[in-house]
């Protein structure tokens, strides 16, 4: 899962000066471009469209990896062999999701390495819907359904990014992701349509708390989102936060009525002159508050990446003295 957040910049790269050879190459590249051309790993490109996709990419892939252990946490409780399975069967597919995307960020030119100890270090963001915690069963249902739902419709565009590497990972990706959406509404509409007034009561908490945090996967609001312009130019991004972000309040809207749930926001309404749903403001405050490192969870999902790490150490060399020892035995043959 990922969020339109993640193009969020450190700071504006300086625009380096430029010789009249790449003047001429990022003419050439920017037609490419303007023609709907894909490019691939090897082609030519500006170095602010490399960092730009290796920011975007890498911050992607650390979600996907943070993104399993809220999930993580409800392993060993789900309430049935069958949500058991389906769960397990999610977190892995978001394992899977962080390597295909560290495998694209890593055909710009930057090594694994060099990005976990990014995420390690506190430099590199990850989405900060990670940074809330998982507090009863239908967590797991509502996260499906809601922030599975948002990646999915941040993600369907990106399987037309000009970035061709990162688009392919996307198609398998954006597979992948509907299923974990299905399941989430899935989990939820039996606790709704079969459960006690119990188990309704805990869906109802759970999206009160999700709903909001969703909203915001979608990124900064289309004025204060900077990055943003020259990442559609580059059509490295199709659609603007605001524009997603609508599409997403109308579709949950009407979900939300199948379910039986109530969306926390007392200005949800449909315009008929809009043809959308209206809905009311976004507490940003809160936003770049979890960004910033002072979410529920910030410091505890870091340690549990940083401790998985070093837990993991003695697997990453043996795996290297075992490449090391079939190497020399292949030169010795
Ligand atoms: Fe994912
Ligand atoms: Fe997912």
């Amino acid at each position: 899962m990922y969020t339109q957040a993640m193009d969020l910049a450190p700071k504006e790269e300086r625009k380096a000066v430029r010789t009249v050879e790449e003047a001429e190459l990022e003419a050439r590249f920017e037609a490419r471009i303007d023609a709907g051309d894909f490019i691939e790993a090897k082609d030519w490109m500006p170095e602010h469209y490399r960092r730009t996709l290796v920011r975007q990419i890498s911050q992607h892939a650390h979600s996907e990896i943070v993104g399993m252990l809220p999930e993580g946490n409800w392993v060993t409780r789900a309430p049935t062999l069958k949500r058991k399975a389906i769960l397990l069967a999610k977190i892995q597919d978001e394992g899977g999701h962080g390597l295909y995307l560290y495998a694209a960020a890593e055909t710009l030119g930057t090594s694994r390495d060099q990005m976990v100890d990014a995420l390690h270090a506190g430099k590199a963001k990850y989405s900060s819907i990670f940074n809330y915690p998982t507090l009863n069963w239908a967590d797991i249902g509502t996260i499906g359904w809601l922030v599975d739902g948002a990646a999915i419709m941040n993600q369907v565009p990106l399987t037309r990014c000009s970035y061709a590497p990162y688009a392919r990972a996307m198609v398998r990706i954006c597979r992948e992701e509907s299923f974990h959406q299905r399941q989430g509404f899935d989990s939820l509409l039996v606790m709704m349509k079969e459960g006690t007034d119990a188990q309704r009561a805990l869906v109802q908490d759970a999206v009160n708390r999700w709903w909001w945090p969703s909203l915001m996967m979608f990124g900064p609001p289309d004025a204060e989102s900077p990055n943003s312009a020259q990442s559609t130019r580059w059509g490295i991004k199709r659609l603007s936060n605001d524009t997603l972000r609508q599409k997403f309040v109308d579709a949950c809207a009407e979900q939300a009525q199948v379910l039986g749930v109530t969306l926390p926001d007392p200005d949800l309404k449909w315009n008929a002159e809009r043809g959308h749903w209206d809905f009311g403001p976004i507490d940003w405050a809160e936003f770049w508050r979890v960004v910033g490192g002072h979410g529920p969870c910030n410091k505890e999902r870091l340690a549990a990446r940083v401790k998985a790490w070093d837990d993991g150490a003695w697997v990453r060399e043996a795996a290297l003295a075992h490449a090391r020892k079939q190497a020399a035995k292949e030169q010795a043959a």
